[in-house]
């Protein structure tokens, strides 16, 4: 079974990792015209928040 994490990133996405290799970006700011999926937007906003990582699966 794959490993897959989600780690949120500091200021940006969230991560979701499969396996130790990025899968996809997700939008934790609110601020993407691409949702669910980051498109960088979160700089502009200058969104801040604490990187963090939670497991889902092993
Ligand atoms: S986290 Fe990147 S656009 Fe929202």
């Amino acid at each position: 079974m794959p490993k897959v994490e989600i780690v949120s990133t500091e200021n940006g996405p969230n991560l979701v990792m499969v396996d130790g290799k990025v899968f996809t970006a997700l939008c934790r700011c609110g601020h993407s015209q691409k949702k669910p999926f980051c498109d960088g937007s979160h700089r502009a906003a200058e969104f801040r928040a604490p990187k963090e990582t939670n497991k889902v699966l092993d």
